[in-house]
C-alpha cells in the first residue's frame, strides 16, 4: 500500500484525461454505491457546491430524483448493492453512467448500451479516489452542470511530504485509543473518510460526527467515558465563524470533563485540494496506525468473507 499512496498524486493526475465526451443532460446527481465506491459521491458532493449530489447506499434506487443523472459506481464492478442500483436505472431508462474497472458493472453497461468509464484495476476501492471521482467530475464540468474544477497544482500538493509526516504524527496520538472523528457538517467527508480509513486500514474501531450536531448529544457522553478515546476534531478554514467557535468550545469541554482532544486544520489551496490533500493525511495516518498494531493495510479480508458468505 505504501507504494499506492505514494502515487496518489499521479493517479489523481491521470484520471484526469477518463471519462471523456460523455454527452448528459441533467441538474441533479445521484451517486448509488456502497463502500469507498460510495465515498467518491461524498466527496463530489463537497467539492461540487453549485450541484444537486445525493449519495444512495442501497439496493435499487430512491423514487426521488427520477430526473437525475445516476453514477453507479463500483471500483470492482462486482458489489451487488450497486448492481442492483444500475439495473433499475435501466429498468426505468434513468440517464446512467456506470464506472468501474471492469466486472459484471461493465458487462451490464456493454449489454444495454449505457455509458460506461473503465478505470485502472489494481489497488484497493478505497484507495482509488483519483480514478472514482475525478472521472464524474469531468462528466459534470464537460455537461456544463458544474463550473471548472481546478486540478492543476494536485499532484504537486499531494506528493508533499509534510502529509506523510502528519499523518505520522496523528498515528502516535491513536495508538492505543479509539478515535472519535469530527469536522463540520459541511466537510462531513473528512471526519468520515478518516474513520472509514482507520477501519480498513488499521483494522481497529473508529467513529465520526459532525459540528454543530455532536454538540447535541455526543458531547454529554464524555460526562462517563467508558473507552479510551482519542478525540480529533478536523477544521477547515471556511468553516463558518460559529462553526469554528463550537470547535474551540467543544475542544475546551472535552479537555476539561478529562478527554484527550486534537484540532487538524485542512491544508491546501482550494477546496477540492483542501479536501484531498486532508484525505491523503488520514491515509497516511492509518496506514502508520496499521504499522503500529503489525497488520497489513492492504488486504480487507473481513469484507470479502462476508461478502463470501452471502453470496453462499
Ligand atoms: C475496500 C473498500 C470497500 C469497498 C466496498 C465496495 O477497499 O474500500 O469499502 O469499496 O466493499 O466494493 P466496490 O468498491 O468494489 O464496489
Amino acid at each position: 500500500m505504501e507504494k499506492t499512496l505514494q502515487n496518489f498524486g499521479k493517479q489523481c493526475e491521470s484520471a484526469q484525461t477518463l471519462g471523456r465526451g460523455i454527452r448528459v443532460s441533467a441538474q441533479r446527481v445521484l451517486i448509488a454505491g456502497v463502500g469507498g465506491s460510495a465515498f467518491a459521491g461524498d466527496v463530489l458532493r463537497t467539492v461540487a457546491q453549485e450541484a444537486d449530489v445525493y449519495v444512495h447506499r442501497d439496493y435499487g434506487l430512491p423514487r426521488l430524483g427520477k430526473d437525475a443523472l445516476v453514477f453507479a459506481v463500483s471500483y470492482s464492478g462486482n458489489t451487488e448493492e450497486t448492481l442492483s442500483a444500475l439495473q433499475q436505472a435501466i429498468q426505468e431508462k434513468r440517464p446512467v453512467v456506470g464506472i468501474s474497472s471492469g466486472g459484471k458493472l461493465e458487462e451490464l453497461c456493454l449489454a444495454h448500451h449505457t455509458d460506461h468509464i473503465k478505470i485502472p484495476a489494481g489497488v484497493q476501492p478505497r484507495n482509488a479516489l483519483g480514478y472514482l471521482i475525478i472521472p464524474m467530475l469531468n462528466v459534470l464540468e464537460e455537461n456544463g452542470i458544474v463550473g471548472k474544477q481546478e486540478l492543476g497544482g494536485l499532484r504537486k500538493e499531494l506528493e508533499d511530504p509534510a502529509i506523510r509526516k502528519e499523518g505520522k504524527r496523528i498515528a502516535a496520538l491513536l495508538e492505543g485509543k479509539t478515535p472519535l472523528i469530527y469536522s463540520s457538517e459541511r466537510m462531513a467527508c473528512l471526519s468520515y473518510g478518516w474513520k472509514t480509513r482507520v477501519n480498513e486500514n488499521a483494522k481497529v474501531h473508529a467513529f465520526a460526527h459532525r459540528v454543530p450536531e455532536l454538540n447535541h448529544n455526543e458531547l454529554v457522553g464524555y460526562t462517563k467515558k467508558i473507552g479510551n478515546f482519542y478525540t480529533l476534531m478536523i477544521r477547515d478554514r471556511e468553516d463558518s465563524t460559529r462553526v469554528r467557535k463550537r470547535f474551540d468550545a467543544t475542544k475546551k469541554m472535552i479537555e476539561e470533563l478529562g478527554g484527550e482532544c486534537c484540532i487538524v486544520d485542512t491544508r491546501g489551496s482550494g477546496l477540492l485540494s483542501r479536501v484531498f490533500n486532508t484525505l491523503h493525511i488520514g491515509d497516511w495516518a492509518s496506514y502508520e496506525l496499521a504499522l503500529r498494531y503489525g497488520v497489513d493495510p492492504e488486504p480487507v479480508h473481513v469484507i470479502e468473507r462476508f461478502k463470501k458468505e452471502l453470496g453462499s
